[in-house]
């Protein structure tokens, strides 16, 4: 299973993560990934590295995403695209 978390704390969330998320959620359906990768996406709390944020976990490895072009190629990239 590939697990996204992405960071929903106030500092995240400021720099553009809830674009960040509905820009990915938006990307899933468009492309039904839901169908063909076994693909977990979550908001998480403050993830204690605010000053690299906006954040995002995939697997446990904490990427900073600057824009929501860079959260979708990591999303393309961990579901193998
Ligand atoms: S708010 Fe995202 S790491 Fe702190």
């Amino acid at each position: 299973m590939i697990k996204v978390s992405i960071c929903m704390g106030s500092s995240c969330f400021a720099r553009g993560n809830k674009e960040n998320l509905d820009a990915v959620l938006r990307y899933v359906e468009q492309n039904q990934l839901e169908k063909i990768v076994d693909l977990e996406i979550s908001g998480s709390l403050c993830q204690d590295k605010c000053i690299s944020g906006p954040n995002m976990t995939v697997n446990g490895m904490v990427y900073s995403v600057a824009d929501c072009s860079s959260a979708i190629e990591l999303i393309k990239e961990a579901c193998g695209e």
